[in-house]
């Protein structure tokens, strides 16, 4: 974690966290119960737990599309002209009736940033997502992860304060994941946002955070938390191969597995 993200207060503050959904039996589903996270400016934190935790719950209510049943959440806008924040799921859709380049362009429009400045910051993360040479392409001439390449620059060209990203490479192949979890380390570098990531690949939150976060099976709450003491720049698969690298996914994995049993025998039990 960098220094300057240790100062202020909380970028994201949740305290106490709960969500009901009705149906789904006489109490309704818990998805979240009494969940409490703090994120740093600046800090990039992953959150791994089994499948129905409450994960895409809790970055739904961050982003506003839900609302909460209890508790309370905070985030610090410091910058009225900015965003506060952006959601990316791992299906972001783009337009499929525009270009490479209107796609990302369009937050700008709708903030009605003059034209001059649109172009030159298009072009910027154009540049950085490596698609400047298919700006005048529509999406379905690329491929599924140029497609997604789309999509990040369309994310950070808002330039939200915060980043709240559900499973984004959850479907790409490996090589296309590493790829993308390398050009999102360097977007990520040159302009350090605070980001929450939702991840089931324990390796891609290690290589991507500064702290990682486990949730515990349905009702969703903190179990555990790691700090990643890897430095930055990062290279994947260099990381990867450092012995440190495999002794604290295990260590994650421990507390996860126990979470991730937990969540089966309660489905089990359930369509019993
Ligand atoms: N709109 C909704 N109405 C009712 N129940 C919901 C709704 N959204 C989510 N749930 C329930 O809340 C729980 C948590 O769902 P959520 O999508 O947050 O899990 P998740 O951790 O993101 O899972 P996954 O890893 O599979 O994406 C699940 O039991 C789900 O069925
Ligand atoms: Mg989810």
């Amino acid at each position: 974690m960098s220094e300057s993200s240790a100062q202020g207060p909380p970028k994201i503050r949740v305290e106490n966290a709960t969500k009901v959904f009705s149906g789904g039996g006489a109490d309704g589903v818990v998805a979240l119960e009494a969940l409490s996270l703090h994120v740093r400016d600046g800090e990039f934190v992953s959150i791994v737990g089994p499948s129905g935790c409450g994960k895409s719950t809790l970055l739904r209510i961050l982003g506003k599309l839900e609302s909460l049943t209890s508790g309370r959440i905070t985030l610090r806008h410091d910058d009225e002209r900015k965003p506060i924040d952006t959601i990316l799921f791992q299906d972001s859709a783009v337009f499929p009736w525009m270009t490479v380049r209107a796609n990302v362009e369009y937050g700008l429009r709708r903030r009605k940033v003059r034209a001059e400045d649109r172009l030159r910051i298009v072009d910027e993360f154009l540049a950085k997502v490596g698609l400047m040479r298919f700006a005048d392409s529509y999406p379905y001439q690329l491929s599924g992860g140029m497609k997604q390449r789309v999509s990040i620059a369309r994310t950070f060209v808002n330039d939200p304060e915060i980043l709240l990203m559900d499973e984004p490479f959850a479907a790409l192949d490996e090589p296309n994941r590493v790829l993308q979890q390398e050009e999102l380390l360097s977007i990520w570098a040159s302009d350090r946002k605070t980001v929450l990531f939702i991840t089931h690949n324990l390796e891609e939150a290690i290589v991507l955070s500064d702290r990682v976060v486990v949730m515990t099976a349905r009702p969703g709450r903190m179990k555990a938390e790691f700090d990643v003491p890897f430095g930055r720049p990062r290279a994947v698969y260099e990381l990867k191969r450092q012995p440190r690298f495999g002794e604290l996914a295990a260590k994650i994995w421990g507390e996860l597995h126990d979470e991730v049993m937990r969540a089966r025998a309660d489905e089990e039990k359930a369509s019993r």
